[in-house]
């Protein structure tokens, strides 16, 4: 049997091959409320223009509405040989009503329908993922409140450079997770426009509203150029781009967390909420999720770079190769979602060892940066020379196996005579962060306002 919705012309059904690489309803079923609010926008706009009467549009939307608790009761039968959730519904349209199903469809296609239902399914998951990203960056300002004045090592090239306060480590995330929010608000503000009613490509001949389907389905306005309406997925890309983006910082972390968990760093430890155990090493806390989350971005990364392919050359308009736009995007967007509460688990649950994350910031010769701004200060050295000087002192604490405080004044006083013994004064580990007071900087003070800047501006919403 030729297809019921378009067969017109067909004399036979296609080959069980062709329907099983056209089908796209195993995946695109999941847009079925969003295809439900766009035909009865639609529907409305028609009768309101007066292309279909009150009473047809009426029971139409009396008949969307009926099959939307179907599908959401399960009792629904999603059929592949109907293609799509678009046919599938208004299939069903027309076995619930008979005629009047049949002019829904005026003055559209499913060109337009599922760039349409596309879009709102997209600005509906990031407004969730925004909600989301907030409670993460809400967990990590609580504990970085907490944590203002817990000292650690910081690092570059993973060595230990100068000492930091964990709290202003946990604020870095966040402050980059609100580029990411501001980046996927940016993309929602873009794709809010309707193509509904862009028809096939080319508009339509019937005096449909537009402005009129677009308010209702909460777009900001109709896109201005059929063809560009009908053919353009970068809404999609865009918005896979900043998930890409959200998606490396968060593995970042969860890298940060595999090493400072491991034994043989001990700085940080993660719950049993948030471990696992081996069957075999019965000594074993492994941290998965942090493992999962730092892996995951591949998909992330991979439907996007997927959908540029695909819709790299593709000439305009519409070419069902966009049908291969969804199911990168829904897995994609679902997996940064999971990553995204999975790091919050982690973070509200995490408890750093604050004796060795000291111990540790004060090793490797944390504190010759304020050793060599104590001779600019205090003696007035030229920053280059007080470096020289100071590595010589690092070169001597480092031959005699000891701390930088643990060197004599007469010890320090070799490789500069003017030195006092109030250098001592700056040496320590949290009189260093203490000191960091420029804007932006480590200092506790800072940490503090700044975590509770945080806190008073996620309230806000
Ligand atoms: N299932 C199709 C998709 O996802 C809907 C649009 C089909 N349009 C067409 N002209 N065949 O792209």
């Amino acid at each position: 049997m030729s297809n019921k919705m378009w067969g017109g012309r067909f004399e036979t059904g296609p080959d069980a091959i062709m329907e099983e690489i056209n089908a796209s309803i195993g995946f695109d079923q999941r847009l079925y409320a969003q295809d439900i609010a766009g035909s009865k926008a639609h529907a409305a706009m028609l009768a309101a223009q007066g292309i279909i009467t009150a009473s047809d549009a009426e029971k139409i939307a009396e008949g969307l509405d009926t099959i939307l608790s179907e599908i959401e009761a399960g009792s629904f039968t999603f059929q592949r040989s109907l293609e799509d959730i678009h046919m599938n519904v208004e299939s069903r349209l027309a076995t619930l009503l008979g005629a009047p199903a049949g002019r829904l469809h005026t003055a559209r296609s499913r060109n337009d329908q599922v760039a349409t239902d596309f879009r709102l399914y997209v600005r509906d998951t990031v407004d969730t993922l925004d909600t989301q990203i907030a409670d993460l960056q809400q967990a990590l300002s609580e504990k970085a409140l907490e944590h203002a004045g817990t000292v650690m090592p910081g690092f570059t090239h993973l060595q230990t450079a100068q000492p930091v306060t964990f709290g202003h480590h946990l604020l870095a995330y966040v402050e980059m997770l609100g580029r990411d929010r501001g980046r996927l608000r940016d993309a929602r503000a873009r794709l809010n426009e309707c193509p509904l009613g862009a028809a096939a490509l080319a508009g339509t001949s019937f005096p449909i509203d537009r402005f009129a389907t677009a308010l209702s389905l909460g777009f900001d306005r109709p896109t201005a150029n059929s063809l560009d309406s009908v053919s353009d997925r970068d809404f999609v890309l865009e918005t896979l781009a900043a998930a890409s983006i959200c998606a490396m910082h968060l593995t970042r972390f969860a890298e940060e967390i595999v090493i400072w968990t491991s034994p043989l760093v001990g700085l940080l430890k993660l719950s049993d909420r948030f471990t696992t155990g081996s069957s075999i090493m019965p000594q074993k806390r492994n941290p998965d999720a942090a493992e999962l989350v730092r892996a995951k971005i591949g998909r992330i990364a991979g439907a996007f770079s997927g959908l540029l392919m695909v819709m790299k050359g593709l000439p305009l308009a519409y070419a069902k190769d966009m049908q291969e736009d969804k199911e990168g995007a829904f897995d994609a967007l679902g997996t940064l979602s999971l990553m995204v509460a999975a790091t919050a688990g982690m973070v509200r649950d995490m408890v750093p060892d604050e004796a060795k994350m000291k111990a540790a910031a004060g090793s490797g010769y944390s504190t010759a940066t304020d050793l060599a701004d104590w001779l600019v200060r205090v003696l007035g050295l030229p920053f280059r020379e007080a470096h020289h000087v100071t590595g010589r002192i690092v070169a001597l604490a480092s031959g005699k196996g000891v701390a930088l405080h643990k060197l004599s004044l007469e010890e320090m006083q070799s490789a500069e005579p003017r030195i006092t013994a109030e250098v001592f004064g700056v040496l320590s580990v949290s009189k260093s962060v203490a000191s960091r007071v420029s804007y932006g900087g480590t200092a506790p003070k800072n940490v503090r306002a700044q975590a509770k800047r945080w806190l008073k501006r996620l309230a806000k919403g």
